[in-house]
């Protein structure tokens, strides 16, 4: 009596699962595309489950996961049934000060319905014409034409969610920040202004990914402590030849020791690390309610962990040479014009080279991500 039942039950739950593993999904995609019609298609999904989609426990590839939050995005590559049917929908699951960080869907309007909560809705539809934000409540919807570029911000301390239609079953989604720093970093600079290249790979490096947190008067507001370094920055452009950042080598590579070195660099090497060092306790993971965020950047290979500590090592070794060279110098210099060397340190020469870019710009990155952000 129960077996067969516990068996029906686990093949109505399975297919979803096993769907993934055992069919090959670009295949039947390639099926579906090339069939003459829909009942061609339909024929392509033998299983009445392949119609269906989980946004509870959803296929990796269609989530995009943050520090405050996540999106469920059932597009065409993770549920195959939407070929030929100009569809797509996402599931929006926002934490406390939850923000979906500006960007656009190259292919698709979007219209967004708000299910539980308050949600502030801003969007830029083209040059020209005028920023539009509603803070829209529980059974309000708003609509994102296609190819604006928009965001939702959830400036409350209680999780909200959301779902928004979109009419393609291929949407894209092009994330606005890391969009523009995915470009050559003199394009970027000449685009800021009176910005240099150097600046641009240090704000490259610290965009946050989608879900971010949203603003500090929002955390603070609601008692939530995010240290610089807590959210994950891994939705970057790609970097081929053309838009490589000028200081990536060291950058990445001080970045990557602070993430993955933690138990293994030294004393000496934590020191030459300086301020990069510090915040070590801020890659502990971030816990909002059901939402859970836990670092990956710890698990580092460990042969490429020594590799990048040497070097960081003789980067640090190089900078000291290169101080005490100097600070010889200059101690020759002054004698010679009974001044003294006191700026020429080589502690001073160290800040001044490893001087992170929260330090150079202000300790609150929150301020500093969102001056010029806020209304
Ligand atoms: C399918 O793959 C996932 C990981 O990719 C694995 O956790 C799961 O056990 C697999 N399921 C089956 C039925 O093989
Ligand atoms: C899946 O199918 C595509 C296209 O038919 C093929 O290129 C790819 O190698 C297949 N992948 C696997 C794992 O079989
Ligand atoms: C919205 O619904 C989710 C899931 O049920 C819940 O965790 C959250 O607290 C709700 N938010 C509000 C503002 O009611
Ligand atoms: C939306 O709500 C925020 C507070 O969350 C408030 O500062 C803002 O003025 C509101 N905007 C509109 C258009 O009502
Ligand atoms: C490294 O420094 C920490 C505190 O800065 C200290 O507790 C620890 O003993 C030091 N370890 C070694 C090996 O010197």
């Amino acid at each position: 009596m129960l077996s067969p039942f516990i068996v029906s039950l686990i093949l109505a739950i399975a297919p979803g699962v096993i769907a993934q593993n055992t069919t090959n999904t670009t295949s039947l995609i390639e099926e579906l595309i090339v069939a003459p019609d829909h009942v061609g298609r339909v024929a392509d999904l033998p299983k009445d489950s392949e119609f269906v989609f989980d946004f509870l426990k959803p296929p990796a590839a269609s989530v995009v996961q943050g520090a405050a939050g996540h999106l469920v995005l059932a597009s065409v590559a993770a549920f195959p049934a939407l070929v030929g049917n100009g569809v797509a929908l996402l599931a929006g699951f926002l934490g406390p000060c939850g923000m979906n960080t500006p960007h656009t869907h190259p292919r698709a309007t979007e219209f967004l319905y708000l299910v539980n909560g308050t949600l502030q809705n801003g969007m830029i539809t083209e040059t020209g014409s005028r920023f539009v934000v509603n803070n829209i409540t529980a059974g309000q919807g708003m609509l994102l034409p296609q190819g604006s570029i928009h965001f939702q911000f959830n400036d409350n301390c209680e999780p909200v969610q959301f779902v928004s239609a979109l009419n393609s079953e291929d949407p894209g989604t092009l994330l606005a920040a890391q969009g523009l720093f995915g470009l050559p970093a003199a394009i970027v600079a000449a685009t800021l202004g009176e910005i240099g290249v150097e600046e641009v790979a240090s704000l490259a490096e610290m965009i946050p990914d989608d879900v971010a947190y949203g603003s500090q008067e929002c955390l603070t507001r609601c008692g939530i402590s995010v240290g610089p370094g807590a959210q994950p920055t891994n939705e970057q452009v790609p970097r081929v030849s053309g838009n490589t950042l000028p200081s990536e080598s060291v950058s990445a590579s001080t970045t990557t020791a602070k993430s993955t070195a933690k138990a293994e660099v030294t004393n000496q090497s934590r020191d030459l690390l300086g301020g990069l060092a510090s915040d070590d306790e801020s890659e502990q993971p971030v816990v909002l309610g059901d939402i859970s965020y836990n670092s990956e950047k710890g698990s580092g290979d460990h042969a490429a962990l020594t590799a990048l500590v040497i070097l960081v090592m003789a980067m640090g070794s190089g900078y000291i040479s290169l101080a005490v060279l100097f600070y010889v110098r200059r101690n020759k210099a002054a004698k010679a014009h009974g001044r003294g060397p006191a700026w020429a340190t080589s502690e001073a020469m160290e800040t001044a080279a490893l001087t992170s870019p929260l330090e150079k710009y202000g300790k609150d990155e929150e301020s500093y991500r969102f001056a010029g952000k806020s209304s």
